[in-house]
């Protein structure tokens, strides 16, 4: 039977209810994921959800490596992703081989990992970041050479404030990598008034022409206090909807228009009710890696 998108809703929050789920999703997620989510937020907060939450199911709405981490966080849960093929080609830049390889060069080095990565990526690092607290969770370190990966122009954003040695690995977004310096320049002699903020993912010659560098939750925040009516946002197309959503009396443009995840966006309605009717996908780590990659991810919570 076809359903329309009101019926598909009413489904899915009452399935929620009876599977005792909750619906966490990345700020990235289509604006009708958005609408039925109990939480949005970036990387960090919805990893934090994940670990604080109630409900015995987690419908994870996000890419794979989001997921991985819930299911790591909170392994008395059942932790759920609509689409399996929902991946981050970031995090798939660098493998566990790679890793043990690559550390071989450079004996006695911390290694540092954003969240983008794999959970066996995770076990094989000592410390793993995100786009809010990449700089603080280097710093914490008291070596003066990190290894970093895998993206290489976070470690570069990161370099800027560091007197350490950033070793990257050549890891990058290609959503965020495609936006160039002049998307921003058109933007801003479109909107001559506006702010120009993006995200630590971008190019170094497109961070030098912005005025604020932020993770999308910071993003969030950030627009709820500003005094600017209009900003130009550096980074996956689907944050606009949730920024226009939430202020109303400001306007938002993206820096670049199709600056779209397309594993993002593999996630909709229709499959986030599958996924509540057949259980389905389960996101799991077998037990040995959790451990390990748990080690990494609490030893930044605790920062
Ligand atoms: P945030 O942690 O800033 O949400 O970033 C996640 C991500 O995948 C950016 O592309
Ligand atoms: Fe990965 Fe880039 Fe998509 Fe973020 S926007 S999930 S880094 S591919």
């Amino acid at each position: 039977m076809k359903m329309n998108k009101e019926e598909i809703v009413e489904k899915i929050l009452e399935l929620k209810q009876k599977r005792n789920a909750v619906i966490l999703a990345h700020n990235y997620q289509l604006g009708e994921i958005q609408d039925i989510a109990d939480y949005i937020g970036d990387s960090l907060g919805l990893s934090q959800k994940a670990a604080q939450v109630e409900a015995k199911v987690i419908v994870f709405c996000g890419v794979h490596f989001m997921a991985e981490t819930a299911a790591i966080l909170a392994p008395d849960k059942t932790v759920l992703i609509p689409d399996k093929n929902a991946g981050c080609p970031m995090a798939e830049m660098i493998t566990a081989e790679e890793m043990r390889e690559w550390k071989k060069n450079y004996p006695g080095r911390k290694v540092v990992c954003y969240v983008n990565t794999t959970a066996e990526v995770k076990a094989e690092c000592d410390i793993c970041c995100t786009s809010s607290n990449a700089s603080r969770v280097v710093e914490s370190l008291e070596e003066e050479e990190i290894l970093f990966a895998p993206d290489k122009n976070l470690a570069s954003f990161i370099s800027r404030t560091s007197k350490k040695r950033i070793i990257p690995w050549d890891g990058y977004c290609y959503v965020h990598n495609n936006i160039h310096a002049n998307h921003i320049t058109l933007k801003k002699n479109l909107h001559p008034d506006a702010e120009v903020w993006v995200h630590p993912e971008c190019r170094p010659e497109v961070i030098d022409l912005a005025d604020k560098v932020f993770s999308t939750g910071q993003m969030i925040k950030e627009a709820r206090i500003t005094e600017k009516n209009e900003i130009i946002i550096g980074t996956e197309a689907g944050i606009i909807y949730r920024l226009q959503k939430e202020n109303p009396s400001k306007k938002f443009y993206s820096a670049k228009d199709l600056a779209l995840c397309s594993n993002m966006k593999k996630i909709n309605l229709k499959k986030v009710l599958r996924s509540l009717e057949q259980m389905v996908h389960r996101v799991e780590v077998p037990a040995e890696i959790r451990e390990k990659a748990l080690g990494s991810i609490q030893r930044m919570i605790n920062i």
